[in-house]
This record gives structure tokens, C-alpha cells and sequence, in this order.
């Protein structure tokens, strides 16, 4: 059994409040805030407002992820939004000091995570293990929604994964892009305990059988 973080990137932004309310009442474990800046991936979503409005509905965590080519100029402000989890990328300008960056979100007294791309290595993390609280595996090249899925990654979890475990360490290993009811249980088998689904959940008839079923519950 794993996590499962529906990303409300899918949604349709004009019925954002009543979509999180259901996503939260049909057994949502996190919601997954996917914030795009245009310059480190194509699209732009929403900011802090954003949070800040879907703080004041929704009780479960606020797994925040930022696709932002300045993630560090923005933690304090989503983190004062009411983030939970504030995930950043270790290949965007400002993570260049990425241990400051994390160090940062931790001293905001918030659960840090680090966001890999397809292409990067698991090596980027070997001396942050200790400062952080989540991995994030892209299976996907971060930008949209409703990607499929790329195999290789599956390989990638299994070693961050087995990385984690012996480090015995308390941190989650999430994985998003592409994750779909037939996909998720060898996701959950290569040991990830965090499934993100934008496209599969949330335009999916029965998101509650939806989540269950990707979560393996
Ligand atoms: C991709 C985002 C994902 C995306 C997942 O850039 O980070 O969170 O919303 O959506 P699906 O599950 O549709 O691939
Ligand atoms: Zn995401």
C-alpha cells in the first residue's frame, strides 16, 4: 500500500475548490500542487495564492512542487501560504546550492523534497540524504499532464529505493508522471510509498475507486 497524491493539475480550474473538497472526501492522502513558472518547464499554472486559497478548504498535507527556474526566492512565501511539502528541482538555476535550498525549507519547518527530471542522476542527492524528507522521481518530463509514463524509471525507483533503505532513513519516495491504474502496481513494487495522479484520478468516472486502486488499497 503507498500514498496516493491526486495533482490538481487536471482540473478544471474554474471548479478548483469543489475538486479538492472531493478529492479530500474520497480519500485523497496529499494533494499534489504542481506550480510552473513558464521558464523552467513550457506551461505557467498558479502561485502562492493559489495555496493559500486551497489552505483554508482542505486539511490534508499541500504537497507543493515547484517547477520554478527560482525556487529558492519564493520558500518562505509558500511556505507561509501553508505548504506542507515543498519539493524543488535540483536542475533549475537557484538549486545549484541545493542543500541551502532544502536547508532553507526545513528551517521553515517544512518537509523538504528534492524533484528529480528523467535525465538526472540519483547522485545529486548523495550528500543531502540527511537533509531532506522526500524524493520525487519524475517519470515524465515535468511541463504537463496526461504524459505517459517513461519504463526506464521503474529502474531508477528500484534504486533510490534500495538507496533509501539502507541509509534507514524516514524518507518518502514519490513518483509522478503517467501514473495510471495499470502502471501503479509495478510502481508500488519497485518500492515507491507516494503515487501522484493528475489524469488518471482526477478525469477518471470514480476518483475514490480511483485513488483506492492506484494506491493498492
Ligand atoms: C508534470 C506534473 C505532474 C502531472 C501529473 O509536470 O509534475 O504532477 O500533473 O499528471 P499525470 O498523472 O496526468 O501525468
Ligand atoms: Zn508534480
Amino acid at each position: 500500500m503507498a500514498k496516493i497524491a491526486p495533482s490538481i493539475l487536471t482540473a478544471d480550474f474554474t471548479r478548483m475548490g469543489e475538486t479538492v473538497q472531493m478529492l479530500d472526501a474520497a480519500g485523497a492522502d496529499w494533494i499534489h500542487c504542481d506550480v510552473m513558472d513558464g521558464v523552467f518547464v513550457p506551461s505557467i499554472t498558479f502561485g502562492q495564492p493559489m495555496i493559500k486559497a486551497l489552505r483554508k478548504i482542505t486539511n490534508k498535507p499541500l504537497d507543493v512542487h515547484l517547477m520554478l527556474s527560482d525556487s529558492l526566492r519564493y520558500i518562505e512565501e509558500f511556505a507561509e501560504a501553508g505548504a506542507d511539502i515543498i519539493t524543488v528541482h535540483p536542475e533549475s538555476v537557484s538549486s545549484v546550492h541545493l542543500h541551502r535550498v532544502v536547508s532553507k525549507i526545513r528551517a521553515c519547518g517544512k518537509k523538504a523534497g528534492v524533484a528529480l527530471n528523467p535525465a538526472t542522476s540519483l547522485d545529486a542527492l548523495e550528500y543531502i540524504y540527511d537533509t531532506i524528507d522526500l524524493v520525487l522521481v519524475m517519470s515524465v518530463n515535468p511541463g504537463y499532464g496526461g504524459q505517459a509514463f517513461i519504463p526506464a524509471m521503474l529502474g531508477k525507483i528500484e534504486k533510490a529505493a534500495r538507496r533509501i533503505s539502507q541509509l534507514n532513513l524516514a524518507i518518502e519516495l514519490e513518483v509522478d508522471g503517467g501514473v495510471s491504474l495499470k502502471n501503479a502496481a509495478g510502481i508500488r513494487d519497485a518500492g515507491a510509498t507516494v503515487l501522484v495522479a493528475g489524469h488518471a484520478v482526477v478525469d477518471a468516472e470514480d476518483p475514490s475507486g480511483a485513488m483506492r486502486a492506484i494506491a493498492g488499497r
